[in-house]
This record gives structure tokens, sequence and C-alpha cells, in this order.
């Protein structure tokens, strides 16, 4: 059956479950998945490794333009590679969510990333693409755009879980906090913009959001 183009937004904090929901939706959705939060850490990654000062935008901003980013849109495989190196697993290291924001809150480098999402959303007949910042910037004119949220106990219970349950309860949260807020001062995804539909997960297990996901995506792609 040919299937009809589709272009899927989904923003929403940490700790919602947007990455697995994004990738399971997609699956069903016979669509392509995109993690544009993987693009931020790894020219996070990149800009550490080269021993870029990343208190300097301008050298932040010029290691983004020049960065060599291949991502993987096959929700099946998950790839990130930056000028040849397999950093998929090396970007989920606590350095470089440490060291994300300076990427994240450099405008020139948002700028840059946002281009390459909208080239990689333009190049897919049927993709979800998954940030912050999707819904409002990079795909705007997206056939539906959900906000996912949960409550901050929900994220935190999450993460705590993601996390393998080793750190303490007041260093997790202190830690969550803390990148909410340095997360929220370039980007406001706490609040859904005019005619995204919002998905509370809170109260709700994997498969339920999931469904729920599903279920906004087709209220809106008429
Ligand atoms: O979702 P994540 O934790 O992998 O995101 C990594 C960082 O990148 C986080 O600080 C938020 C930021 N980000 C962003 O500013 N805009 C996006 N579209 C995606 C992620």
């Amino acid at each position: 059956a040919v299937m009809q183009k589709l272009t899927v937004a989904i923003d929403g904090p940490s700790g919602s479950g947007k990455s697995s929901v994004s990738k399971e939706a997609a699956r069903r959705l016979g669509a392509a998945y995109l993690d544009t939060g993987a693009m931020y850490r790894a020219v996070t990654w990149h800009a550490l490794d080269a021993g870029t000062d990343l208190s300097d935008a301008a050298a932040v901003e010029a290691a983004v333009k020049a960065a060599d980013l291949f991502i993987s849109t096959d929700p099946d495989l998950e790839l990130v590679t930056i000028h040849g190196t397999d950093v998929t697993q090396a970007i989920r290291e606590p350095f470089v969510s440490e060291a994300v924001s300076a990427v994240a809150t450099n405008l020139a480098a948002r700028a840059e990333l946002v281009s390459r999402q909208r080239a990689i959303i333009n190049a897919h007949e049927r993709i979800v693409a998954e940030g912050r910042d999707i819904t409002t910037v990079v795909a705007p004119d997206a056939n539906a755009r959900i906000l996912l949220t949960a409550s901050e106990e929900a994220r935190l219970r999450r993460r705590g879980l993601q996390l393998g349950g080793t750190q303490s309860a007041e260093a997790l949260e202190a830690q969550v906090l803390a990148r909410d807020a340095k997360d929220s001062t370039v980007v406001n995804f706490t609040v859904a913009a005019d005619g995204v539909a919002t998905v509370d997960s809170s109260d709700l297990d994997f498969e339920q959001t999931v469904t729920a996901v599903l279920a906004a995506i087709s209220a809106q792609d008429k």
C-alpha cells in the first residue's frame, strides 16, 4: 500500500519517556525516527574530544558548523557517528549530559542543528522527530504535533530506573531539575504551543503512552 507523507513532531522534557515512546510510535507508523537530542549530544562530545573551550561561543559555533555528523533514522538501528567515530553509547555518558547545555544555549549552534534537522525531516516521506523545539521551531507545520509531559515525580522515578537506581534520590532530583532549568532557558517545552496536543504520561505505562500518542497523531492528521 502507498503510504502518505507524514511528519510527526514530539517535544517534552527528559524523563517523559519521549525517546522510547517516539521510537515505538515511528515503528508502528512505518516511519523513520529522529532523536534531535542525540545531535546536540554528539556535537558536544566532539567539541569536548577536540578540546574546544565550551565557554567560547564562537568556538562552539565553529565546531558545530564543521561537524561531520551522521545519525541513523531507522527506529531499529541506533547509530550516531561524528567524524567517523561511533559515539552512540558515549553521548549518553554523564560528562556529555553535563556539558550539552553549552551547545543547546548557543543560538548559532542551534540554528545550524535546526537546519540539518529540517533537511533530514524533508528527506523522509514519513518521520517522527523528537526534541525540545520540534513542534515550535523545527517543524511547526508538521501533520501532528505533541507535547509529551509527565509530573516531576514521574520523571524522577523514570530517571532513577534509567540510571539503575545507583544514585541517591536527592542527588538525582537536583540533577534532573538543574538540567531542566538549563534546558528551558532557550526553548520552552513545558507549555504546549497553539495547536499542539498535550499527552500527560504521568499515570500511563509505556504501552498506554504509545497508544495515547498514536491517538493524538491520528486525531490531528486529517
Ligand atoms: O533529550 P536529550 O537529553 O538527549 O537532549 C540533550 C540536550 O539537548 C538537552 O540539554 C536538551 C537539548 N536539546 C535541545 O535543546 N533541543 C532539542 N531539539 C533537543 C535537545
